[in-house]
């Protein structure tokens, strides 16, 4: 079977900063494999390289050291087959929901009839309709990162990377966000590489959880959620996830507190 994305013996090293800093491994021996429409949680201490692997597959960055494939290709430059959600909206401030939502197609030339519908789709989608002249100043965070969303899904991505999306929101606005990232799955079915610290969080929307080691980061521990989608808030107190609950979250201290150990020395 052949994945959508595939890290291959992956090593990331960034050189020292202004010679002050010895370089640094990010990711050393990093092997993954994500199958075509599954959306994958990592989850793992600060700083043990999970922004660094989602850069990889962005093609924001290079390894160092072995291969990332996307569809079997090897990932050389950022491509319109992923697309990326950060944690702090990067809207334009000066245009609408609209023209946020439909401005890189407009630059790659996409006549408006075709855009612009499936923008306003997309815009209802994530639950923003009468919205769509609006400012991004005139929006909650929550509802800038659905603008973010839907802008992301407007060029059919393949794949959809999200790092810490709903990491700024109050816990309501992020369980709400997380069920909207379920029902849009359900629909548009792209490969999720998401990243989070809250391991909640992963177990509730993802088919696979994944708690990296500290730097240089390799994965620790792998876990299967096997709750069918669509899944609902009940599934947050069943006996399965608080089980999964409890295991993740052993495993991620685990890692945050040796780093904490290997620093008090
Ligand atoms: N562009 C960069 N240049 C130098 N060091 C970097 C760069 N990006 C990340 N790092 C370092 O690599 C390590 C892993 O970072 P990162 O992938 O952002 O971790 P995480 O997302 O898990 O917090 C950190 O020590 C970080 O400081
Ligand atoms: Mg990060």
């Amino acid at each position: 079977m052949s994945s959508e994305i595939s890290f291959q013996q992956v090593g990331k090293r960034y050189p020292g900063v202004r010679g002050t800093v010895t370089e640094t491994m990010a990711l050393e021996g990093f092997n993954l494999e994500i199958a075509a429409s599954e959306i994958f949680c990592i989850v793992g201490p600060t700083g043990c390289g999970k922004s660094s692997a989602l850069n990889l597959i962005a093609g924001f960055e290079s390894p160092t050291s072995g291969r990332v494939l996307v569809e079997g290709q090897e990932v050389h430059e950022p491509g319109m087959d992923r697309a990326v959600v950060f944690q702090h909206p990067s809207l334009f401030p000066w245009k609408t929901v609209l023209e946020n939502v439909t401005l890189g197609l407009q630059c790659r030339g996409t006549l408006r009839e075709e855009y612009e519908p499936r923008a306003r789709m997309l815009i209802a989608a994530v639950g923003l309709k009468g919205f769509e002249s609006h400012y991004p100043y005139q929006l909650s965070g929550g509802m800038q990162q659905r603008v973010q969303i839907a802008r992301a899904l407007i060029g059919q991505p393949k794949v959809l990377l999200m790092d810490e999306p709903f990491g700024a929101l109050d816990y309501q606005t992020r369980l709400l966000m997380q069920r909207l990232l379920l029902d849009l799955w359900q629909e548009f079915r792209p490969t999720i590489f998401f990243i989070t610290h809250d391991v909640g969080e992963a177990i509730f929307i993802s088919d696979r959880v994944v708690v990296m080691t500290r730097r240089p980061g390799r994965v620790k521990l792998m876990v299967d959620v096997k709750e069918p989608k669509p899944r609902n808030y009940a599934f947050l107190s069943s006996p399965e996830f608080v089980r999964l609950h409890g295991n993740l979250l052993e495993a991620v201290q685990q890692e945050v507190e040796s780093g904490t150990a290997a620093q008090a020395h």
